[in-house]
């Protein structure tokens, strides 16, 4: 009876140490994991948890949006969860219902594809999770947030430069991806400012086309027919980000054309700020992500704390008014380069400079 009792006391001993040691695991096993799904649902500990789901980390932009989002959200004292689905709308919508099932309190999208990620918002609100839309649109949806630049701006600084340069001509206008909401305003800020100069008759637009997935080899593409099409007569061209200008001035060197005709850009990637001061790219505009990342991670925090977010603005994504917090583009060219983004340290003076005399 006593050496019964005595294994009855050591099994129930061992249970309960069983018990104790899993519990103390979990929490190291969330922070090893990072990033990657989580073992137990985040709601087992406090920490708030910030899904991050990213159409891409393809882009040297979205690197520095991840990294920024990141620091910004951990400064907050919670705790991030990446996913990106490179370009992959499925993958995308796999990798959200990931997120939701770890239980993450707020979901944060920058969607590949504006009317897919719909289908995201609606899964998170079944499981009482609001959805921010970083950067990006998600169009018809009853979206939570939506956090980004002033994306028509970008386009009408974008044509602003050029018509500078060109008042009279023939332009080009490769645009970004069809599936993102951002490339339509791009566009539509682009001829805001075109269209009383072609009403006038001053300036044509010869080739304008979309170019799939945001691939430079699309754009590329896009370039070289612009150029066969119009027997190389054109003037000038704005393309939609530093990706497709590189691709756009590509073709334009093949035939003799870079750095005589001005070219528009929007990112200020490394590689474009270098050919602004090279001379080959006319200008860009710079967005300040550092912005957009701690505004997004500090409405992300509160909105998982159940505090009022105070957006001013509204979108309609076709579907409601979207509460929107939208900041300031910024138009930067070999003028003011200094002041901007190597001011702000997007860039260091050594890279941007001494990078183009290494080239
Ligand atoms: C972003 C741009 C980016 C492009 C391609 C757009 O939605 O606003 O900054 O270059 O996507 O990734």
């Amino acid at each position: 009876m006593s050496k019964y009792m005595t294994d009855l006391n050591l099994s129930f001993f061992l249970i309960l140490l069983m018990v104790y040691v899993t519990a103390c695991e979990q929490p190291n096993q969330a922070v090893v994991h990072k990033n990657t799904p989580l073992q137990s649902n985040s709601t087992s500990d406090s920490k708030i948890v910030i899904g991050f789901s990213m159409d891409t980390l393809e882009e040297e932009r979205w690197i520095r949006d991840r990294d920024l989002f990141k620091a910004a959200v951990e400064r907050l004292g919670a705790e991030v969860r990446v996913m990106a689905a490179n370009g992959n709308d499925a993958m995308q919508i796999i990798q959200a219902e990931t997120l939701i099932n770890e239980g993450v309190d707020v979901l944060v999208v920058v969607p590949h594809n504006a009317e897919a990620t719909a289908a995201i918002v609606h899964k998170a609100h079944l499981e009482g999770i609001k959805v921010i839309s970083y950067d990006r649109l998600i169009k018809n949806a009853d979206l939570d947030l939506y956090v980004s630049f002033d994306n028509e701006q970008v386009g009408e600084l974008q044509a602003k430069a050029i018509t500078q340069f060109v008042p009279k001509g023939r332009y080009v206008y490769i645009g970004g991806a069809d599936t993102d909401n951002n490339a339509h305003l791009f566009r539509k800020g682009v001829y805001n400012v075109l269209q009383p100069l072609i009403a006038k008759g001053d300036i044509t637009v010869v080739y304008d086309q979309w170019t799939k997935n945001w691939l430079p080899m699309n754009a590329y593409e896009n370039m070289k027919n612009s150029l066969q099409a119009n027997h190389y007569k054109i003037d000038a061209v704005i393309a939609a980000n530093d990706a497709t200008a590189e691709s756009a001035i590509i073709a334009l060197s093949e035939s003799g054309l870079s750095g005589i005709l001005p070219v528009a850009g929007q990112d200020a990637e490394l590689a474009a700020v270098q050919r602004i001061v090279k001379g080959t790219q006319t200008m860009t505009v710079y967005k300040p992500i550092n912005l957009l990342a701690e505004t997004a991670a500090k409405l992300a925090v509160k909105m998982a704390k159940g505090e009022d977010v105070g957006a001013d603005r509204f979108v309609n994504n076709g579907k409601i008014q979207v509460p929107s917090v939208l900041l300031s583009p910024i138009a930067v060219d070999q003028t003011n380069l200094d002041e901007t983004i190597i001011k702000d340290g997007f860039h260091s003076w050594e890279d941007v400079y001494q990078g183009q005399l290494k080239e």
